[in-house]
């Protein structure tokens, strides 16, 4: 069996799955549930300073899901292209609470997990008191989370809404924590792996590769907001291609860690983000729809997989995509005589590919649909949107 365990700043993983700061690790109990549930680790809901303090009240509801119980076979199969829209800022606790319920929850899970605190000041005398304080407690790291898509509609200056400050605060808070810590950097910021490397200068240990973005959903009956009525956290598994070019860049362009983790829903993202250099891949909305015990599941299926391939370690595999990620500048262009070709057995006579053709080069007949090789772009349409599967690519005329 492969060893998925993973070191990183002095602090040992059984393996890469830690819980994402969310409603999940809202207490002690979830964090505990969580580490039982098969994740190494779980970073808990975010503390906010006492400036941010309103964002400890919930509006109830607080979450939506969009194109998700429609899903032919719901709820025995999920949708993989669906949206959470969520408005729950940080943690209720206070301080002393939240110390608490940190140490707690070390108290439950002992050598089995890693407990994260994580901390979102919007003042510098916040992130002081909330580091001063962190550091007098259990938890075996910290995350400074400068992420938050939406707490800065509150009106403080905090999450998303102050990523220019993330060198600052970063340097701050490393010199008074005496804990290994991370900075969550938002997906937000214009360069999110630019901010990661100032990061990276002001004395991060690994940075947290992603947070969701902000949004909302009118509906057209109302002329109103979807939901509790303000921007909310706005994210699903389909964020994840974004999320792997981040990661992707910012692995090859810093020497901390990476936690990664935007859109994670199967085992094989967390193959995904370690093959484009992750250390640990979080999970929020994957453990809020899946449940805590579909760590359990990733983690067999990674080792089952790489058993197959032969592979003893992670670190085996941990960024051999990136020498495979070219400049646009580099792939290849124009290719010669590539062209659709209809296989008529399967070819049903639906003419979907016919509507999604820009260059004409498709017609129906009685034996099914023909592609004229000489208009063909070889564009692929056709084959991303044929239902029967009938289309390939043929190279040569
Ligand atoms: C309901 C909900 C609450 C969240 N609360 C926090 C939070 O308190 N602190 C934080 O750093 N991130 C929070 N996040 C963001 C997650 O930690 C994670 O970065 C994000 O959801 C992307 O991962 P995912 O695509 O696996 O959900 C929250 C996400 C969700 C869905
Ligand atoms: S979409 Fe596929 S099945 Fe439908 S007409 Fe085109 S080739 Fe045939
Ligand atoms: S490959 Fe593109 S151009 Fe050629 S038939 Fe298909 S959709 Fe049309």
């Amino acid at each position: 069996m492969a060893d998925l365990s993973v070191e990183v700043a002095g602090v040992k993983f059984k393996n890469p799955v830690i819980l994402a700061s969310a409603t999940p690790t809202m207490d002690r109990y979830g964090m505990k549930r969580g580490i039982d549930g098969g994740a190494a680790g779980a970073i808990a809901k975010s503390l906010f300073g006492e400036s941010g303090k309103l964002g400890r009240k919930f509006p109830r509801p607080r979450f939506k899901l969009f194109d998700y119980k429609d899903y032919p076979g719901y709820p025995n199969e999920l949708p993989h292209a669906f949206t959470l829209h969520s408005l729950e800022e940080c943690s209720h606790y206070g301080y002393e609470e939240y110390m608490d319920d940190i140490n707690k929850a070390k108290d439950m899970v002992g050598d089995e997990g890693v407990i994260m605190a994580s901390l979102s000041g919007a003042t510098m005398d916040e992130w002081e008191a909330m580091c001063k304080m962190v550091n007098e407690t259990k938890a075996d790291w910290v995350e400074l989370n400068v992420s938050c898509p939406f707490a800065a509609d509150m009106g403080v200056k905090m999450g998303a809404g102050a990523v220019e400050l993330c060198p600052e605060i970063t340097k701050l808070c490393a010199g008074i924590l005496k804990k290994p810590f991370s900075v969550k950097i938002s997906p937000q910021a214009a360069d999110p792996v630019a901010i990661a490397e100032e990061v990276e200068k002001a004395g991060a240990m690994a940075v947290n590769l992603s947070a969701r973005l902000s949004g909302i959903m009118i509906d057209i009956e109302t002329a109103r907001p979807i939901g509790p009525g303000a921007m909310g956290g706005w994210g699903g598994p389909y964020l994840i291609g974004y999320g792997l070019k981040i990661v992707s860049q910012a692995a090859r362009r810093l020497n901390i860690p990476i936690i990664a983790g935007l859109g994670v829903w199967d085992w094989q993202d967390i193959i995904r983000y370690t093959m484009v250099g992750a250390s640990l891949v979080q999970s929020g909305a994957g453990i809020m729809l899946q449940g805590y015990n579909i760590s359990k599941k990733w983690v067999e299926n990674i080792n089952a997989w790489l058993d197959s391939k032969g592979y003893s370690s992670l670190d085996e595999i941990r960024g051999v995509a990136l020498p495979n990620i070219l400049k646009t500048r580099d792939i290849e262009r124009e290719p010669e005589g590539v062209h659709a070709v209809v296989d008529f057995k399967k070819c049903n006579k639906c003419g979907t590919c016919i509507r999604s053709c820009f260059y004409a080069a498709i017609k129906l007949t009685k034996a099914g649909a023909i592609v004229n090789p000489e208009v063909c772009d070889g564009c692929g349409m056709c084959m991303e949107v044929c239902p029967q599967n009938a289309v390939s690519m043929s190279k040569g005329r």
